[in-house]
């Protein structure tokens, strides 16, 4: 069992690597993470390759997540303007070849089937909602089954960190388990 884990933050001890560091223990098996600010991801420039050949024009590390080798997949990302961080939309924008495989050419991608999760650290205390939802859309592009109980966030991060909010920690080393079984 492999879980690749999407870490959409640029800080490598911040609130969101607090999270991954509390769901790591409950994940069985083999365990890649895919640091979206150090990956070279570029996003798409919609030049239609993707409407007449399988795959992406672009050869960079997006085969991580094309090679659809895993069997959860969890995105980690802070929350900005209310949404995931640059890098993590630069990664949904290449999830285009998806779609076009489906709509263009009539050959669509079946991924094989797996369990999402989402990892949220929200410096406010606003509802993250566009976070969430662009969130669902990736999984379920990527053909992951996300329940409701498997987003965890973290709010308020601007006076209490991630990494002392014990609710969230808690939610997330059970997250962990949960994908496992
Ligand atoms: C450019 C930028 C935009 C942000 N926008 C939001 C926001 O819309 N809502 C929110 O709750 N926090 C926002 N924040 C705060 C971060 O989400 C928060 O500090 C988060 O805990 C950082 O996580 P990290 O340490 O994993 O990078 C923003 C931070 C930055 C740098």
């Amino acid at each position: 069992m492999k879980t690749l884990i999407i870490n959409g933050s640029p800080r490598q001890n911040g609130d969101t690597a607090a999270l991954i560091k509390a769901l790591r223990p409950g994940l069985m098996g083999e365990i890649s993470e895919l640091s979206t600010y150090r990956a070279r991801l570029t996003p798409c420039v919609d030049c239609r390759f993707c409407r007449a050949s399988p795959g992406c024009a672009i050869d960079d590390d997006m085969r991580t997540i094309y090679a659809d080798d895993y069997d959860r997949v969890v995105i980690a990302s802070p929350v900005y303007y209310g949404s995931l961080t640059p890098p993590v939309i630069a990664l949904a924008s290449r999830l285009q070849i998806y779609h076009s495989a489906k709509h263009f050419r009539g050959e669509p991608i079946i991924p094989r089937p797996k369990r999402g999760g989402v990892l949220l650290a929200g410096g406010g205390k606003g509802n993250p909602a566009e976070a969430r939802r662009l969130s669902r859309v990736m999984l379920r592009i990527l053909g992951a089954e996300l329940r409701e109980e498997d987003v965890v966030v973290s709010l308020n991060t601007d006076t209490l960190a991630a990494g002392d909010d014990t609710d969230a920690l808690e939610a997330a080393r059970a997250l962990g388990e949960r994908l496992s079984m």
